[in-house]
């Protein structure tokens, strides 16, 4: 597959730093759609920015897709960057995309949209999801339908953590323990200053559901209270590490 070189001069298109986190995660020299695009920025950033050879975006309302076409041609990528108006994968072509990304949308839209049946006729390589909500439901989803992770990034954004994720064809699923399932197996694996965060966040309002779900004892409470003891000691454990990095106690 062709590599497009990096642009020394254009256009540049500044992207959020959630959305960076889902570019991030695109192979180099692709063709992508970018389902549920909105206002297509992400597409257009992909190919100025020489990551994606060509980029379809695809968004079921009129209204997204009117502003995408203006960004495109704002961008003058109107001979790489296509916006059709569609719901989810219907909008594609077999063959004519090597993957598929689904941002900005919640859990259960994202497996609606990336259903075993719909993504046969396009078979990508690749899926590149960064779901609002439910990403433990989307990581057990994806790799029930023989997809495995191979990477993860999280990001920081207005007070709120996300974690974009890419999942390519496995020959055999792997299986997830409970705390990558919550965490991100490759998240878990880098740690780092963000990823604590991640995790006092996560410990917040996973503490509130346990207190919540005390009043109603029963299988549901005890699931919640396993998943934050999970929680506690990833916590403690990167702690610790950070500590022993900074020669602290
Ligand atoms: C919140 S925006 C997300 C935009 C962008 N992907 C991002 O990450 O910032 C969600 C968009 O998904 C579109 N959408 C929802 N369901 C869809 C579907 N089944 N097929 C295509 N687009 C859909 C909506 O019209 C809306 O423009």
């Amino acid at each position: 597959m062709a590599t497009p070189a990096r642009p020394k001069s254009g256009p540049r298109l500044e992207l959020s730093a959630r959305l960076q986190s889902v570019a991030e995660l695109v192979p180099r020299g692709a063709r992508v759609a970018d389902v549920c695009a909105d206002h297509g920025l992400l597409p257009c950033a992909l190919v100025l920015d020489g990551v994606a050879r060509r980029a379809v975006a695809v968004d079921v309302a009129e209204a997204p897709c009117r502003e995408a076409r203006a960004n495109v041609a704002r961008f003058a990528l109107g001979d790489r960057v296509e916006v059709r108006r569609g719901d989810g994968l219907g909008a594609l072509n077999p063959g004519e995309v090597d993957g598929v990304i689904v941002s900005g949308v919640g859990g259960r839209i994202v497996l609606e949209i990336l259903g075993e049946r719909s993504l046969a006729h396009l078979a990508p390589a690749w899926l590149v999801v960064q779901a609002n909500k439910k990403v433990p439901d989307v990581r057990v989803g994806l790799i029930k339908r023989g997809w495995a992770i191979a990477d993860e990034r999280l990001c920081e954004e207005g007070g709120r953590y996300y974690t974009a994720i890419r999942f390519e064809r496995a020959a055999t699923p792997p299986r997830l323990k409970r705390a990558d399932v919550l965490l991100g197996p490759t998240l878990r694996r880098r740690g780092g200053p963000l990823f604590i965060g991640f995790l006092e966040h996560t410990r917040e309002w996973m503490s509130e559901k346990v207190t919540g779900l005390a009043r109603a004892p029963g299988p549901a409470a005890d699931a919640a209270a396993t998943d934050l003891e999970l929680v506690d000691l990833e916590l403690a454990k990167w702690t610790a590490a950070a500590a022993a990095t900074k020669g602290g106690p």
